[in-house]
């Protein structure tokens, strides 16, 4: 008998035809998101799952499947997956970094300058007909973004692919706060510098949000931070819902407390708090950082890689690629 894998959403049928080299699997072509009892019931039998942000793979799931080895899941990020929880049950855990840090730069680059620039607002304008009434000399002004200050909250590889672009694409003064400064060599290298966190808030004509979300890391962005922000300022958020406090930011937004935001992610998502769909002045676009092409199908190719070597097949057999928890691999079962 083969063992049995879960791949919990649609993927590339290609990509996903090499885990059926080596595994049964069952998979999700009507991508309906999961129950947790759904979930709970199809991993029943089965060693692995390819899973995604859309499950939580916490004690009470691992609980109800002994029977799991393996949660190999298509993001960078895992707050979606309790690791302690899989390291003291030795699962592996595995993620998908590389393989999305350029694009989702890019992305993370693009959502700040259609904020700073109301790309959105001024295309809803167009739709709308409204074109004819239009004046010329304050139209839809935004704010620049070349030679502006760049403040970015999160200084992982992701962040300093946006520093890179902000410092040598577009002439931006880079300051950043991390739990800890880079290496000098680093800094150098995206022309980054480090700051306290009330000087980034203080600085920033636009401040982009890279931090990977964490009970420390919620709401590192509420009313208190937002009250520090210029007036005329740009915050841009990437990373993970629950780092904003959304309420929060739509009372500021909707008080020109700051002057726009541009959001790919949110508390509770795919639920928007509501307070923000009524505003001119916010980007909301439905967590699309990642999703070129080539990067979700290089994000799902590696998770297949992962999750074929972390069940003990193919070439690298014991060897996943980009464990979260290699300290598990190895053990005995
Ligand atoms: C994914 C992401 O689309 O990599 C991440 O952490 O947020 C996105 O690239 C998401 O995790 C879906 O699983």
């Amino acid at each position: 008998m083969r063992p049995a894998v879960l791949v919990t959403r649609a993927t590339f049928p290609d990509i996903a035809d090499r885990l059926r080299e080596h595994f049964e699997v069952d998979d999700n072509p009507s991508d309906h998101i999961l129950s947790p009892r759904e979930l709970a019931a199809r991993i029943q039998g089965k060693t692995g799952v390819m899973s995604t942000g859309s499950e939580r793979i916490d004690c009470t799931l691992l609980d109800a499947c002994p029977g799991l080895r393996a949660v190999c899941n298509v993001g960078v990020g895992y707050n979606n997956v309790d690791v302690a929880a899989c390291s003291a049950r030795r699962i592996v855990v595995c993620n998908t970094p590389d393989v999305l840090t350029d694009t989702t730069a890019d992305f993370g680059f693009a959502l700040m300058m259609a904020t700073a620039r109301r790309i959105a607002e001024s295309e809803h304008f167009l739709r709308r007909g409204d074109w004819v009434k239009t004046g010329i000399h304050d139209q839809f002004v935004g704010s620049d973004v070349h030679g502006a200050t760049l403040g970015i909250l999160g200084m992982g590889r992701i962040g300093q692919a946006i520093a890179r672009r902000g410092a040598l694409g577009f002439g931006m003064r880079v300051i950043y706060h991390n739990r800890t400064a880079l290496p000098a060599a680093t800094e150098a290298a995206c022309q980054a510098r480090y700051v306290d966190k009330a000087t980034l808030l203080r600085e920033a004509d636009h401040l982009l949000l890279v931090l990977p979300y964490s009970p420390a890391s919620h709401h590192a962005i509420g009313a208190a931070e937002l009250a520090q922000m210029k007036p005329s300022a740009t915050l841009t958020n990437i990373a993970r819902g629950g780092i904003v406090d959304d309420a929060a930011l739509a009372a500021a937004l909707r008080q020109r407390q700051i002057a726009a935001a541009g959001l790919d992610v949110f508390e509770g998502e795919p639920a928007v708090h509501p307070a923000l769909l009524d505003l001119p002045n916010v980007v909301l676009t439905p967590h699309i950082g990642s999703a070129s092409l080539n990067t979700r199908r290089a994000m799902a190719a590696l998770t297949v890689d992962n999750l074929i070597a972390a069940l003990g097949r193919g070439p690298r057999s014991g060897r996943p690629p980009t464990p979260v928890n290699p300290v598990v691999l190895g053990a005995p079962a």
